[in-house]
């Protein structure tokens, strides 16, 4: 198949209303730029008048009180906000103030960065994982079309644009992941899975509870060797979690141990963009089967019992579960 074709059975989950807010959003950004939306240019030296415009920008940007070093008003009252009770760590003024301290972790499609919120003038702060898609080259992403059959196909000029790979295309396929990773997890946090709690999902950026301490983050369960007693304990943790999603018809679709976090002693299922529906994806079990022994061959290999691990035997169990046997 060729590739834009693949992309052309993306179901579309930017339906007219999706696209009026994004137009409204974009119009109600460029109004709110002192140049009235037109991106300044900069060729050359300045010229008095382009002086004075800067100058005035910068006095606008005072008046507009933005707050300052770079931070960023709390974009909460602009996203999908995750699911209630929103738990009490989290700060949802929205008078409080994003705060960039790094990146925790670049990658192929996305990058992680640390955030804070912080509300000024109290000491109430909250850290986040800010988990940004990238636009520019989704041509390699490795979670093929395959894990999209079986959902509901609709054509739509969205299509199109994701098809033909303009820069707007190649944003809305950046944000599609961003609404099904926000989505699934969303899902699985109400069903009481590990998975980090979803703050919001604004554009291609989600804002997901931090999995660590004092701002490191916990490392990945591929980081790690752990003793047999402890090593059995997070693979009965793994199969729990597998089996609620299973209950609910989910398959992680991209599991293994840098897709497994261990934070205290307690494994955190991450990365959920592709998540599988095993009951409309006929190739659902062929993914599910994989999962598991992508990861029972890493339990196994470190010494877990192999006949706690047989992956046809877990993958029936979970299918069952599914409802699918
Ligand atoms: N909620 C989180 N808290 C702390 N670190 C995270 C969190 N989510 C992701 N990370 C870090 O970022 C890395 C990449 O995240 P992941 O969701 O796996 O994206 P991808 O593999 O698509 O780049 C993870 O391996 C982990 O180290
Ligand atoms: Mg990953």
């Amino acid at each position: 198949m060729r590739e834009h074709e693949q992309y052309a059975d993306f179901e579309s989950e930017f339906d007219h209303a999706d696209d009026l807010r994004w137009q409204v959003k974009k119009a109600k950004k460029a109004s709110a730029r002192p140049d009235g939306g037109v991106e300044p240019t900069r060729r050359g030296r300045l010229t008095e008048e382009a002086k004075d415009r800067l100058t005035q920008m910068r006095d606008d940007s005072v008046a507009a009180d933005v707050p300052p070093d770079g931070d960023r008003w709390s974009t909460w009252g602009d996203a999908d906000q995750g699911p209630k009770p929103h738990p009490s760590w989290l700060i949802t003024e929205l008078s409080a103030v994003d705060r960039e301290l790094g990146i925790v972790k670049t990658g192929k499609e996305a990058d992680v960065f640390l955030v804070e919120r912080v509300m000024p003038g109290t000491d109430r702060s909250c850290v986040m994982a800010a988990k940004r898609y990238r636009s520019n080259d989704h041509r390699l992403f490795h979670r093929d079309a395959g894990y999209l059959e079986g959902r509901r196909m609709r054509r739509s000029r969205e299509m199109r644009a994701m098809a033909n790979r303009s820069a707007f295309g190649r944003n809305l396929i950046a944000e599609r992941w961003a609404v099904a990773e926000f989505a699934a997890l969303t899902t699985l946090w109400q069903l009481g899975a590990p998975v980090p709690y979803p703050v919001q999902r604004d554009g291609t950026e989600l804002l997901l509870e931090f999995v660590g301490t004092d701002g490191s983050a916990a490392p990945r369960l591929a980081q790690l060797r752990p003793e047999p007693d402890e090593l059995e304990g997070l693979w009965r943790q793994l199969v729990d979690a597998l089996s609620l999603m299973a209950s609910v018809g989910l398959g992680h679709g991209d599991l293994s141990a840098f897709n497994l976090m261990v934070h205290e002693g307690r494994l955190v299922v991450i990365d959920l963009p592709q998540v599988v529906d095993l009951v409309a994806n006929p190739r659902g079990p062929e993914f599910l089967e994989r999962d598991v022994r992508n990861v029972a061959d890493w339990f196994t290999a470190r010494g877990l019992a192999p006949e706690l691990a047989e992956p046809r035997e877990i993958t029936e169990m979970l299918l069952d579960l599914a409802g699918l046997r």
